[in-house]
């Protein structure tokens, strides 16, 4: 698939590109960031022009798409949202989202977070939307609940974080609940 860029108040969500690894990498090297996303943080900016390879060439083949944020007053590439996987047959996907730690607490992965959903209900005709995330990532939780998202429950021992299994929590939003008419 192709995506389209999406503009908010105060972002620029663009089609994730290759130019985008130096300030991709500066997050993804960062373990205040990496251990949310059960990713090693990374050590080499390369790692960060495969990954955007990776999820480009998943983009493609319909089974995953991300973009970059981008602050629209000064240009900065400041994080990446996007959806994980896309089970069309049942109309479901899951949502994935980080920002550079300097950005956080403003609201952005709010703001950011909210056009990617609407994007997915009202472009890609998606019904379900789930997010995954460690019971203690008060943040992240914190943002689904202003989302609307309900908790589900438990993954018990559902992936493995540096090599011991963790348990995760599963969120979800459903096209019908969403409120929000300005983003469609
Ligand atoms: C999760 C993340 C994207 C949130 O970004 P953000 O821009 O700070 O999010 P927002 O500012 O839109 O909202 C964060 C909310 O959580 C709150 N919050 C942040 N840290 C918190 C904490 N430790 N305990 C409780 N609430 C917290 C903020 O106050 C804010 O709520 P408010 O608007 O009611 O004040 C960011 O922390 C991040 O990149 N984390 C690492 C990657 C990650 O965890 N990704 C998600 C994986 S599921």
């Amino acid at each position: 698939m192709q995506i389209h860029s999406l503009s908010t108040e105060r972002l620029l969500l663009r089609p994730m590109q290759p130019a985008d690894a130096p300030a991709l990498f500066t997050f993804w090297s960062d373990p205040n960031v990496s251990k949310h996303m059960n990713i090693e943080a990374m050590t080499r900016t390369k790692q960060a022009e495969d990954m955007i390879s990776l999820i480009n060439d998943l983009c493609a083949k319909d089974q995953a798409c991300r973009w970059s944020i981008v602050l629209k007053d000064s240009g900065e590439t400041i994080g990446s949202c996007g959806f994980n996987s896309f089970d069309f047959d049942h109309g479901r996907t899951e949502i994935g989202y980080e920002l550079g730690y300097p950005y956080w607490g403003k609201g952005y992965a709010t703001e950011a977070v909210r056009a990617v959903i609407g994007y997915g209900f009202f472009q890609l005709g998606l019904n379900r939307v789930e997010a995954k995330v460690e019971p203690e990532n008060s943040g992240s939780i914190r943002v689904l609940r202003k989302l609307g998202f309900a908790e589900e429950g438990l993954l018990r021992q559902y992936e493995k974080s540096n090599g011991q299994f963790v348990d995760l929590l599963i969120f979800s939003l459903l096209r019908d609940e969403w409120t929000d008419p300005s983003v469609r």
